[in-house]
């Protein structure tokens, strides 16, 4: 039974008359018994799934680090250089710090927060989504080392893959890449401003002085993006073949606007936003995904946000034009489009595409539930082609991609590591996949590594809690072997999505409701 089915029958038990009040507790009971068999630990999802970005921590690990089998790493990032660049995530199962999906990383941890901050910090888990946030922010602070530099990416995906060590063995080149204003980069610009600017918002109340502090660099940088207009992809050839721009950068552009409007509240970052929603496409592009390469579905849901608010009235046409595209994004999720829908597998789970798809799940999860709670606060309804659809259905949906992620699925595996009893135990992963460095601190070389531990069969050494691996294929199939790194490699934006959604569906799970009927 799926809680939203559950959630309808509570809601219909509570206008009955008082005589069927004892009938509608007894069926209440049944229900509650048979969700039990299948329901999930949303408030454990969420701790592991923070636990995570500990794993992913590139840099001098703090004094309160509680994933204990990483160590320091990466301590002279942008010593070659000149800079310091020590810090930041490393963005999956290799040691490369890639500007673009870290900078989505944070954009989406940030916009989780500010969605949901109340029910994360119900379950006492703000204080660890606020390190989460910081731990990127601070590194961005440092890569953004004038107002027209930004440090792109820390080592290369080829030399780096060419060796199987631990992070904190690491031997490979940390060259380090930038753009400036010969070299440009409006999309890492744009996408790095959204996150600065998100998470100012997110620490406004509780360190103002930091929250100013990343509203200047936000600003800075979407300037500097704006001016020098190019795709990263031209000015740092080396992530062509491992996150190349293809969208181009319009949408991150649009989309930093966005967010800087979101913080600051100025007239230019809306106008900008509004003036150029058909130029860059903002209202001209539907997609059925949502991605650290394409921003547009989620821009164009929250310009369905702001299209509620009175004051931007004068502009209703242009915000009415994003969300017509925002509802083509969530319609389509839905399988209520005319025609062009998101695939599912058999096993309900959505897919779009065979490497990595759940990072598409995860990010569809997190607009299916901002777009629920959107409707629900402004009492409408989505008027998608295959008929009306409320905001519970869209969250019961967004909750099945969920419980699908967490075990629910014809493989019975939770595709978040570490939960439940049954998850991928072989995850493409250096540092999980060799033995502890604290626990054996002698040297394990490139070739080492991969003789002995990437090819063994056993499972990982270290289990890469909260991570969300690239999941099952077209058919419900899932391989869990180290090699198979299409589906069992993890990476940092695939759980970012989650840490919002987890906390809304706790909420709901709330026994408090159950217990005041
Ligand atoms: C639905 O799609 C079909 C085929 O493309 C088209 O002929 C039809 O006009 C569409 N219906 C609506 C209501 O848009
Ligand atoms: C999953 O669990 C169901 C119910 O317990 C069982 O019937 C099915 O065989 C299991 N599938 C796999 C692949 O283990």
């Amino acid at each position: 039974m799926e809680m939203g089915d559950h959630q309808k029958n509570l809601h219909h038990c509570r206008k009955r008359p008082r005589f069927a009040e004892s009938l509608c507790l007894l069926l209440l009971s049944l229900f509650a018994i048979s969700a039990s068999a299948r329901a999930f630990d949303y408030a454990d999802a969420l701790t592991k799934s923070l636990l995570y970005f500990e794993s992913q921590r590139s840099g001098r690990l703090p004094y309160n680090q509680r994933v204990t089998w990483r160590d320091h790493s990466g301590l002279t990032d942008g010593l070659e250089q000149g800079v310091d660049l020590v810090g930041g995530y490393y963005d999956a199962g290799d040691h490369v710090k890639f500007g673009l999906p870290m900078a989505f990383t944070v954009t989406m941890l940030s916009w989780g927060v500010i969605e949901f901050r109340q029910q994360i910090a119900d379950a006492g888990e703000l204080e660890h989504a606020m390190e989460a946030i910081k731990w990127g922010t601070d590194y961005f602070i440092k890569a953004h080392t004038s107002p027209n530099v930004l440090w792109a990416e820390v080592g290369d995906g080829d030399t780096d893959h060419y060796c199987w060590q631990r992070p904190e063995d690491m031997t490979t080149s940390r060259q380090a890449y930038k753009i400036d204003e010969n070299n440009p980069g409006s999309d890492l610009a744009g996408e790095t401003a959204a996150a600065m600017a998100a998470a100012s918002i997110v620490f406004k109340k509780t360190n103002p002085h930091y929250s100013q502090l990343l509203l200047h660099h936000a600003q800075q940088v979407f300037e500097f993006g704006d001016m020098y207009r190019g795709k990263y992809d031209g000015s740092v050839e080396v992530v062509k073949s491992y996150y190349a721009s293809v969208s181009g950068y319009k949408d991150e552009l649009l989309w930093g606007a966005l967010w800087l409007y979101m913080a600051t509240d100025k007239d230019e970052y809306f106008k900008y936003f509004v003036h150029k929603a058909h130029c860059f496409g903002g209202t001209g592009w539907a997609i059925s995904e949502f991605s650290w390469d394409v921003k547009y579905a989620g821009l164009q849901v929250i310009a369905s946000k702001l299209l509620m608010e009175e004051k931007h009235k004068e502009h209703a046409h242009i915000l009415e034009q994003y969300r017509s595209k925002a509802e083509y994004y969530i319609c389509s999720c839905l399988n209520k489009n005319n025609g062009s829908n998101v695939e599912r597998t058999p096993g309900g789970l959505l897919y779009v595409r065979q490497w990595n798809n759940m990072q598409y799940v995860s990010t569809a999860a997190f607009l299916l539930t901002v777009y629920s709670d959107l409707l629900q606060n402004s009492n409408q309804k989505l008027n998608c082609h295959g008929g009306m659809v409320g905001h519970e259905e869209i969250l019961t949906f967004a909750k099945s991609q969920i419980d699908y992620i967490l075990g629910s699925n014809p493989m019975n595996m939770s595709y978040l590591v570490g939960y439940g009893a049954n998850f991928p135990a072989r995850v493409h992963h250096r540092g999980a996949s060799i033995v502890s460095y604290r626990e054996n601190k002698g040297f394990i070389g490139c070739t080492q590594g991969y003789d002995y531990w990437y090819s063994r069969q056993e499972t990982n050494p270290n289990v890469l809690v909260g991570a969300l691996v690239g999941g099952p294929d077209c058919q419900d199939n899932f391989e869990d072997q180290r090699e198979n790194f299409m589906q069992t490699e993890a990476c940092t934006y695939n759980t970012a999505p989650l840490v919002g959604v987890f906390a809304k569906l706790l909420q709901l799970e709330d026994p408090n409701l159950l217990a005041s009927y």
